[in-house]
């Protein structure tokens, strides 16, 4: 039997619309060829970045963009990426196909491109290869509106006012690519930088501590570094602590973003559930040091990851994205949003042409894949208070393992407005869902339906519509009770007023 009890009055806090965040990387075509064509290209541009992309974040409400990396931030020294471009150096992207790095897209850039969209940057420094003094001052070019050599330095660089900041890494994957530190040392190093890096800004900036382990962490080695954080004569507090994860399949050599079975969607749906039992247990390590919930546990890259589509560079992780995608994104949203006293940031991986890319392109051409049309149809969620759900689903089994046949969350904008999302899980079967909706007078509902012919339908640049989403018929109010056929591989909002 599915179905859902829609409980109005139970209130369950608030759905920080950080965690509808993006994350932007030098790497493939992600930057260079992807957001940033150059001010003298054909391509329409506002000052070097496509206008395309820009609207197509504005229209989600992207709340915010992480930048430089991942992996690269940890080799990225900021001063090459300031002044007049023709003379920044030409430099070698090592951790992505040693690509070249012209340096075009820098500081400047991208607070231009966090304006334009009306999203707050999110800024990853370098504690792999960099030092204490490189970041201090890269945040004082930033955010010092004083006199100072380095707000000089930035206003000679051509921006007078200085830029908030809300949100700062110390590091990114410092237990792999940023530097294979044991989490002893990370700590260390997290309570230097911590001590000397300042805001000088009104803005509040949050120092996010880079997460410790992988996918399959269970938060021991987040465990050493609060250990090494807070049981000390000198406690040094983090605002937020970052974690990382993907449906990791990209040495499956038998399966593509586009290309697969059902047995390997049901596996791409196991790995995305487990992202709950991550969120668990990282959440419980965070909790022996703050039960109130004020640190930030940020899931700042999560997402697929398959192998690279054939005739790319094997380095450039470029991938198809289907309504697979579609449904692991909205799965995994509903999942952020059951830890909503936890979870309070994530940033899917990646924007353009990376990974669970929301966006491709090819030369001129651009389409919007069926992850970004979720986002599209799940933006209502973004700062609304979430509602008590309810839920028993049917079993979606696959030998020994069963998950939940649909997910579902629930919550009420400032309007009074209604959201109720839901996604199918079973690629290959339609489910019908009842909804007991109480203590809310429902008068109407209307909602949006993603879906494929097939469950691995995706958009070409041929035929960039393929996936969109379409008005949704299948939900009919009998009083205060909801039917909704949810097709298979579907995912469906609604709005109940
Ligand atoms: O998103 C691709 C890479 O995945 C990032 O650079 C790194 O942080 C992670 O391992």
């Amino acid at each position: 039997m599915n179905k859902i009890t829609l409980k109005g009055k139970t209130e369950l806090g608030k759905i920080n619309k950080h965690i509808y965040g993006h994350f932007a990387e030098h790497l493939g075509a992600c930057i260079y060829n992807g957001i940033w064509v150059g001010e003298d290209s054909d391509i329409p541009n506002i000052r070097g970045m496509r206008t395309d992309i820009i609207e197509a974040l504005k229209a989600i409400n992207a709340p915010n963009l992480r930048w430089p990396g991942g992996c690269f931030a940890d080799q990225y020294h900021w001063r090459d990426g300031i002044g007049p471009r023709d003379e920044r150096p030409l430099t070698l992207n090592s951790h992505w196909g040693d690509a070249p790095e012209t340096n075009a897209f820098g500081t400047h850039e991208f607070m231009d491109l966090c304006e334009l969209i009306g999203a707050d940057p999110y800024i990853g420094g370098n504690v792999g290869s960099g030092t204490v003094q490189e970041m201090r001052e890269w945040i004082e070019y930033i955010t010092a509106d004083h006199e100072s050599e380095m707000s000089n330095l930035r206003r000679a660089n051509g921006r007078e006012k200085a830029w908030p900041m809300p949100f700062w890494g110390i590091g990114n994957e410092n237990w792999g690519c940023g530097g294979h530190m044991s989490p002893e040392f990370y700590a260390d190093l997290y309570r230097q930088f911590h001590t000397h890096i300042k805001n000088y800004g009104d803005t509040p900036m949050m120092k996010i501590a880079s997460g410790y382990g992988g996918s399959d962490t269970d938060g021991e080695d987040l465990a050493v570094v609060m250990d090494r954080l807070y049981n000390t004569r000198f406690p040094v507090r983090t605002d937020g602590v970052s974690i990382h994860y993907y449906v990791y399949l990209r040495n499956d050599e038998t399966q593509r973003a586009a290309e697969f079975s059902t047995d390997q969607w049901f596996e791409t749906m196991k790995l995305a559930h487990h992202i709950d039992h991550v969120i668990e247990t990282n959440d419980a390590v965070i909790s022996e040091y703050d039960p109130e919930k004020k640190i930030w546990l940020i899931v700042d890259e999560w997402g697929n990851w398959f192998q690279v589509e054939e005739g790319h560079n094997p380095a450039y992780l470029y991938q198809q994205n289907t309504v697979r995608d579609a449904v692991v994104a909205a799965h995994t949203l509903h999942i952020f949003q059951d830890h909503n006293d936890r979870v309070q940031m994530a940033n899917i991986a990646q924007t353009v042409n990376v990974l669970q890319a929301m966006i491709l392109t090819e030369g001129e051409k651009m389409l919007l894949t069926p992850t970004y049309h979720v986002f599209d149809m799940f933006k209502g969620h973004q700062d609304a208070t979430r509602l008590a759900l309810d839920v028993e689903a049917d079993d979606y089994s696959n030998g020994e393992d069963t998950l939940p046949a649909f997910s579902a969350s629930a919550s009420q904008s400032a309007s009074g407005d209604v959201l109720l999302t839901l996604c199918n899980l079973k690629p290959d079967e339609a489910l019908t869902i009842t909804c007991d909706v109480q203590d809310l007078n429902v008068a109407t509902v209307e909602g949006m339906v993603l879906a494929g012919e097939a469950m691995n339908a995706h958009n070409t640049f041929d035929q960039p519509e393929k996936v969109v989403p379409t008005a949704f018929s299948g939900a009919t109010l009998d009083g205060q009770s909801l039917s909704i056929d949810l097709p298979a591989g579907g995912v469906v909002a609604l709005t109940l007023r």
